[in-house]
């Protein structure tokens, strides 16, 4: 997600948080990683800061295959990059077929659960298959290098295919996230001019059917560019097939050629498009090409999570966001990893899931998102204490900061102590990680995303683009152009140049809030949008969340401003408690209380609402926006089609506020 343009304040964030406790890699892990000291860190870093174009052309060449060399590895004409200029490449090829001449030809690429408990696995040789036979199907359908493909599909081994098949011949794949309404389909398909949507005929969640095909006859009412469907039987469910428009995966795909050579590609064709909304204003469609977008996928799995070839790594994310595009497929699957995909909701059918998940699989890396683990966790430690998680020996978050507490319980009732956390900062528009502990090598600390990646220069500063002292919070700003950049925003490319890099001239403006510490370490504040000025002060909103889920009574918490004669801004925290507490006054004002004792007055809230659930959107983050519009006592304005629960408003709405 990438709000749009802040009213930015000259004026610095203040932080609070103060965190002793630091875990070093444990020796067992360290002993294996890639990466295994900080002084290896430290040269790398340096090298890739110092020599960025050698230092990535080393990567390329030992990472990537290629079937033409680049002429030139970087040409910046700010903000525009291009990577490996005149090389040639395939993605389809890098993830796929390069594996089925070593012993993985037989290695299971995928497996994949279903919600009902069934599974497949399909070997590269298998994936190979099933890729060219899409990618054929594709062809046959009237499908061209350079066109838009939208695919819109539950999370099962073709989804993965029909991006590798579009991949393959040149296609420029447009994955909407299987939770979206018709309308957001219709937006996205117009917006990119699709020729072609790929869906099935419905999903499963939490045991319901999701109508996917119907959804897509409904959009299609609305998308005149596109021209045919192909459709996956996934449930059984009717649907409706329109005669010379809409086509079945098993009459197509299943009887289609075997044989379909990866098309070689430029370094900077368009592989994909991936919409992301910003808070008001139509989505926007970060598009992310070849060779950059996939060596930096591919050499962040293989060093943040420190692949290995026997290691069974799972990243719970859908494929709908980008960070099932660059570690559920492109990244594991360059890599030649086992990637694991699992259908369905972590609470169906209870909350033990996913650790009957990683029981059944023997998972060894885990990739999750914080507000999942937050949402497990209020379930209690005895839930997973029921299930063998003993082969994990690496976990991950991403998506949001993640507070100190929760962060312990993930490494403590998870990782039984043992598997260093990576805590991975980066977003739709980078493509792949920026900020991140090495598991071998980085000295972790809760609620830290450490230190930058290799090649990634990151800055804090103030609105005049003047970096700010160690501890000061401001703005986080990357300095240099990476391989993983986004490339523009389709179809506008103004808003590409306001959006990102005309804040703060010369840099990348990420739309967070952050500060370093002494030791170089990133603590990332959450959205400029959400820092809160109280009294002239400017507050993170995840500092005050954070004390607050520090109170062992609360599972999650949001915290937002209201307008307020005095202060300018007064403060206001909704908060989920855990299953087993009750709301009260007098917890509140117990809440209010622990808050002041861990940062300070100014912090005090003016108002704490208990509420059962938050409102989020479908990745898992909390839509401070709609909680303002509560606090503040007005409709909700903009865009709510990114709510995951409607219902949770309107209890909202509801709730007594003492
Ligand atoms: O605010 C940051 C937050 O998520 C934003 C990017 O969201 P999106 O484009 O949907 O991509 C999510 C998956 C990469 C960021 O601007 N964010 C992401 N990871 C973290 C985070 N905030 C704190 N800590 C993280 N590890």
């Amino acid at each position: 997600m990438f709000p749009d343009p802040p009213a930015a304040s000259s004026k610095a964030i203040s932080s609070f948080l103060k965190e002793d406790r630091s875990f070093p890699p444990p020796a067992a892990f360290q002993a294996r990683a890639a990466i295994n000291s900080v002084s290896e860190y430290e040269r790398l870093w340096n090298y890739a800061a110092e020599q960025p174009e050698r230092f990535w052309a080393e990567q390329a060449e030992s990472l990537l295959s290629w079937t033409r060399r680049w002429d030139r590895v970087l040409d910046w004409q700010i903000p525009h990059a291009k990577w490996f200029v005149g090389a040639k490449l395939n993605v389809s090829y890098n993830c796929v077929d390069r594996h089925l001449t070593t012993w993985r030809k037989n290695k299971a690429a995928i497996i994949w659960e279903g919600e009902a408990g069934e599974t497949r696995v399909l070997t590269y040789n298998d994936l190979h298959r099933e890729v060219c036979r899409c990618a054929n199907t594709l062809k046959s359908l009237g499908i061209k290098k350079c066109d838009r493909v939208t695919i819109y599909m539950p999370l099962v081994p073709e989804l993965a295919i029909a991006m590798l098949a579009c991949a393959r011949i040149g296609a420029t794949h447009n994955v909407v996230f299987g939770g979206f309404s018709a309308e957001a389909i219709a937006d996205r398909n117009n917006d990119a001019q699709a020729r072609l949507v790929i869906t099935a005929d419905g999903g499963w969640r939490r045991g319901g059917l999701v109508p996917l095909k119907q959804n897509v006859d409904a959009a299609l009412l609305k998308s005149p560019t596109v021209e045919k469907v192909l459709v996956l039987r996934r449930t059984g469910q009717e649907v409706t097939m329109q005669e010379g428009r809409d086509v079945w995966w098993h009459d197509t795909v299943d009887k289609a050629s075997l044989d379909c050579p990866a098309e070689p590609l430029d370094s900077e064709h368009p592989l994909f498009l991936l919409y992301t909304s910003g808070s008001t204003g139509k989505p926007k469609g970060i598009l992310h090409t070849t060779a950059g977008y996939l060596l930096h996928a591919t050499l962040t799995s293989k060093l943040v999570f420190d692949l290995k070839d026997d290691d069974t790594y799972w990243c719970t994310a859908d494929v709908g966001w980008v960070t099932g595009h660059s570690y559920v497929v492109y990244g594991p699957l360059a890599n030649g990893a086992t990637t694991l995909m699992y259908e369905g909701a972590p609470n169906h059918p209870d909350w033990g899931r996913f650790w009957q998940i990683v029981e059944r699989h023997r998972v060894n890396i885990l990739y999750t998102a914080p507000t999942a683990i937050r949402a497990i966790a209020r379930q209690g430690s005895d839930i997973p204490a029921r299930y063998d998680l003993t082969s994990l020996r690496l976990l991950g978050t991403v998506g949001e900061p993640i507070n100190p507490e929760t962060w312990m319980w993930y490494r403590d009732v998870i990782g039984g102590g043992r598997c260093p956390i990576v805590d991975t900062w980066w977003q739709t528009e980078t493509g792949g990680i920026m900020i991140a502990p090495l598991p071998g090598a980085t000295p972790t600390i809760p609620g830290s995303a450490t230190r930058p990646f290799f090649g990634i220069v990151p800055d804090i500063v103030d609105i005049h683009g003047k970096s700010v002292e160690a501890d000061q919070g401001g703005f986080l700003v990357i300095k240099k152009p990476w391989p993983g950049m986004l490339r523009t925003i389709w179809g506008d490319d103004e808003r590409f140049k306001t959006q990102y890099w005309s804040q703060i001239p010369g840099v990348y403006f990420t739309g967070d809030g952050a500060r370093r510490d002494q030791n170089g370490y990133y603590w990332i504040m959450g959205r400029i949008d959400d820092v809160l000025n109280v009294s002239g002060h400017r507050l993170s909103t995840m500092e005050i969340e954070s004390a607050l889920v520090s109170h062992p009574a609360v599972a999650e918490a949001a915290v937002v401003g209201a307008p307020h004669d005095l202060k300018g801004e007064s403060i206001h925290a909704f908060v989920t408690l855990e299953a087993s507490m009750s709301a009260s006054s007098e917890l509140k004002s117990v809440l209010a209380v622990h808050v002041v004792a861990q940062i300070g007055a100014l912090a005090r809230p003016e108002s704490i609402y208990f509420t059962e659930a938050l409102p989020k959107t479908r990745s898992g983050k909390i839509m401070r926006r709609l909680l303002r519009d509560i606090a503040a006592g007005r409709e909700s304005r903009g865009d709510t089609t990114t709510l995951e629960d409607y219902s949770v408003l309107a209890k909202l709405r509801d709730s007594e506020e003492t």
